[in-house]
């Protein structure tokens, strides 16, 4: 990357008195410049703790959404508004409600890739690295309803052995891996150990080493003495991976498995989001206060998680 647009970006942190988050997802340039790069839960937790004015989010909407969740004082920026999550769009707070209503009983289980919305429906929120623990919590007579990934939610049931309400969502970008990926990477490279973000599809799961959140994957490899790992999971992760491991080997276990929202985000657009202060996050303050509730209970299951 060019030092001129460093420069720049360090120019306008200071300016702003901005933090950069990036998820592990991120184009390689946003990931080697971000301040702190991380999963769904450590970007929570920063952004829950952040002392800076401005959160400059690199990633997509629901996880800067969750930020201005949790710290309602700073201003949330998002570099690119139409970087959504279609997974998290596939479950309306109407559609909740109805199910809610045919199991008036239960408590409500969200995946963290949910819209705001969802998460003042819900009861508990989770991340994947976290969601077998939340769930594992839970009151033994309670039914439990697990929206919106139906692939987090049969992990979560296999793990547990508890029943669940599944809601039929799905991650677009982890369910084109498929078990032929897996056995073709593994035919190459015998030695090699899987590991797969649990939002992959149940016969991928089962033809894994490990189910980590992307997160764990960087604690996973980090203490393993194998050199060689296929990933199933979005491509820019091997990007993070090699960064702690750089004597590995890392192979993208599909190189169709792209998250075309989290490549959104450009130096170009980051740039301008910091000059402009675009796009501001915000969430309605009714909607939030709910939204925090279940937020909260989370990190309190797990203070140290
Ligand atoms: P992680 O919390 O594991 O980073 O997952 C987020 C995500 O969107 C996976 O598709
Ligand atoms: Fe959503 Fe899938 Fe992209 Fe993650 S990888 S942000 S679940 S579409």
């Amino acid at each position: 990357m060019e030092q001129r647009l460093i420069d720049k970006i360090q120019q306008l942190k200071k300016q702003r008195n901005a933090v950069i988050l990036a998820h592990n997802y991120q184009l390689q340039d946003i990931q080697d410049l971000a301040d702190i790069t991380g999963d769904s839960l450590g970007l929570s937790k920063q952004a829950a703790q952040t002392e800076a004015d401005t959160i400059v989010f690199c990633g997509v909407m629901f996880m800067a959404e969750t930020a201005a969740i949790l710290s309602p004082d700073k201003t949330v920026l998002i570099p690119e508004k139409t970087a959504g999550c279609p997974m998290a769009d596939m479950i309306t707070a109407e559609q909740l409600r109805e199910l809610k209503k045919q199991h008036p009983d239960s408590l409500v289980v969200c995946y963290v890739n949910s819209t705001a919305d969802i998460k003042a429906e819900s009861d508990y929120c989770c991340t994947s690295s976290n969601a077998v623990e939340v769930v594992r919590s839970l009151p033994k007579d309670k039914e439990i309803i697990f929206v919106p990934d139906q692939h987090l939610g049969r992990h979560v049931q296999q793990q547990t052995g508890r029943e669940l309400i599944l809601w039929p969502g799905y991650c677009p970008s982890h369910v084109v891996i498929t078990v032929e990926d897996i056995r073709a990477e593994k035919k190459r490279y015998p030695d090699a150990l899987v590991i797969t973000h649990p939002e992959c599809s149940e016969p991928v799961k089962e033809a894994s080493d490990a189910l980590l959140s992307t997160g764990q994957m960087l604690t996973y490899v980090r203490n393993s003495t194998a050199r060689r790992f296929i990933v199933a999971t979005e491509v820019g992760m091997t990007h993070a991976l090699k960064k702690v491991r750089p004597d590995a080997e890392f192979i993208p276990a599909g190189s169709r498995a792209v998250c075309p929202n989290m490549k959104k985000i450009t130096i170009d657009k980051l740039i301008a989001s910091m000059e402009d202060m675009k796009y501001k996050v915000t969430v309605d303050k009714a909607v939030a206060d709910k939204a925090r509730r279940s937020l909260k209970r989370m990190i309190e299951i797990l203070p140290t998680a």
